[in-house]
């Protein structure tokens, strides 16, 4: 989501502060030196200093009150989104009123974001290095959050996926180095705010964010949506099912009187670059083990696609680069590629322990009421300009035709694409299929599941981490004053 520049218009609000007027040095000493007659001087003084005082005051009173009331009662949050391709800062002003806090993800002073890459798991060798892009999230965060308030202001930082998949020493070594930068930011920090969350609060984050948008969080559950994310590391769905939920993949929150028992479950190394490179890898395990004549074909990059051996410079890396070898050949072919897709999808199925398993040896219950389908499901959806109703249906015809093409002729149709991220496209169209369809049961003309990057009438972003700052926020202002209204996370 490239939505850096759009959203980043929370102004500096700290550049003008009308306190300064106290201290301006030319009224007060020009006001002590009495010069020619005494007693007239000091009538004119008492008097004069009188007027100035008073004029000084109204000045200062009215700023104050101006001030109040566009933003002096605003309170500010900050959440920093490790994820997998980069790091994200979220920047959240917020009002409070009769108790409740009031979230304006769409106006000035609401809500201001801006992502740094690459994400946090890239510096595994180089726990230190973390630090710079850290630093530079917090600068971005002070610039937009009033110095009176800052120390008051919480900052916290939840990294995910491609964290996730390091070593848990390797996190915690780089969470120390984010920590320290947070502790003297400045802001309200404590050590337990910079953690690497599970997937699945991932989701239920999401979830949260989606329903609020949406208006039917703190309605009934089963009016509520479901969500399905696909991004590059992992794979969350996330909704309220009917059926039997055994306790492992069963989230409960409570909103207002309403309790939501949740499903919720995170595929880790299901997401599209992660089940991507599992195919390219065992690939390349069928093309070296082939003898002879056997040539191993790939039927998920488009034919004629040849790796710019010359093109790694800026640490950037294509990703079929050190994949395609004179064993494994580019052969374009949609269905092909989505059998293939279904098998990354259906591994370890031999091992499900439950009623029933539709992705790996996971037990998922049969989706139910209406879902958006977010990141990589969206993005894809929106390159080749599928309609929001039967998307999954037009996506087969998308695809077919994009696999069979050449790659020459794709590049021509797509110049401004840069060969990783043109290549990731077939691909994507039959894991997309192939998850929704093939695995999750999702019938092609379906017209309840929406693909999506915003939702309601504001169009708010489907980011999880506004999820995490919604629900973080709800439950400690319904906790400090001791109301009813209150948001559990268990
Ligand atoms: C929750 O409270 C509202 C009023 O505050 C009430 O109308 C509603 O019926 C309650 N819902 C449940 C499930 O108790
Ligand atoms: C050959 O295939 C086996 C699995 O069938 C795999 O474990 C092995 O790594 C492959 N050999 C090479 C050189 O990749
Ligand atoms: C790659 O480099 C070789 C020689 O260094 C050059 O001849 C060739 O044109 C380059 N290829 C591309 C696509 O730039
Ligand atoms: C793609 O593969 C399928 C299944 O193997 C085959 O029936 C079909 O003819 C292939 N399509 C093309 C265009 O080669």
């Amino acid at each position: 989501m490239q939505r850096s520049h759009a959203r980043s218009r929370l102004k500096h609000k700290s550049d003008m502060d009308p306190l300064h007027l106290h201290t301006q040095p030319g009224q007060r000493s020009s006001l002590a030196k009495p010069k020619c007659k005494p007693k007239k001087s000091i009538i004119l003084i008492i008097v004069g200093s009188a007027a100035i005082a008073l004029i000084i005051s109204f000045v200062c009173y009215t700023f104050l009150l101006s001030g109040r009331n566009r933003r002096v009662s605003l309170r500010y949050s900050v959440v920093i989104d490790g994820g997998s391709s980069g790091t994200r800062v979220h920047v959240f002003g917020y009002r409070i009123e009769s108790g409740n806090p009031v979230f304006d993800f769409s106006g000035d002073d609401g809500y201001a974001s801006m992502k740094l890459s690459p994400g946090l798991s890239s510096y595994a060798d180089d726990p230190e290095g973390a630090s710079v892009s850290v630093a530079e999230l917090v600068e971005f965060a002070k610039g937009r959050v009033p110095k009176r308030v800052l120390k008051e202001s919480e900052i916290r930082l939840m990294a995910t996926a491609g964290m996730r998949l390091l070593d848990v020493s390797v996190q915690e070594r780089i969470l120390q180095v984010t920590r320290r930068v947070l502790r003297s930011s400045g802001f309200k920090f404590r050590d337990d705010s910079a953690l690497v969350i599970s997937g699945s609060d991932e989701g239920v984050y999401a979830w949260v964010v989606a329903n609020y948008a949406l208006g039917s969080l703190g309605g009934d559950p089963l009016q509520t949506t479901g969500i399905v994310e696909l991004g590059g590391a992992s794979t969350q769905v996330t909704f309220v099912s009917s059926e039997h939920v055994p306790s492992e993949f069963l989230r409960t929150i409570t909103y207002g009187n309403v309790s939501y028992r949740i499903y919720s479950h995170s595929f880790l190394n299901l997401g599209q670059d992660a089940a991507h490179e599992k195919l390219w890898e065992s690939l390349n395990n069928l093309a070296a083990n082939s003898t002879g004549e056997g040539i191993v074909t790939d039927p998920c990059t488009p034919k004629g696609y040849i790796p710019d051996k010359n093109s790694t410079g800026e640490g950037v890396v294509l990703p079929g680069e050190s994949k395609f070898t004179d064993s494994l050949q580019a052969a374009g072919n949609f269905s092909k590629c989505r059998s293939a897709a279904f098998n990354i999808l259906q591994e370890g199925k031999e091992k499900c322990h439950y009623k029933h398993c539709s992705i790996g040896s996971t037990f998922t219950p049969n989706l139910r009421g209406s879902f958006l389908a977010t990141e990589n499901f969206f993005h894809t959806s929106k390159f080749f300009a599928l309609r929001e109703k039967d998307w999954l249906s037009a996506m087969i015809s998308a695809g077919e035709s994009f696999c069979g093409d050449d790659w020459s002729k794709l590049k021509v149709k797509h110049p401004t694409f840069k060969d990783e991220s043109l290549l990731r496209y077939c691909f994507s169209s039959a894991y997309i299929v192939s998850m929704l369809h093939d695995s999750l049961g999702v019938a092609l003309d379906d017209q309840r599941v929406e693909f999506a990057s915003e939702a309601g009438e504001k169009g708010i972003p489907l980011d999880w981490a506004l999820g995490a700052f919604i629900l973080n926020t709800a439950t400690a202002i319904s906790d400090n004053s001791g109301k009813s209204r209150k948001i559990l996370l268990k």
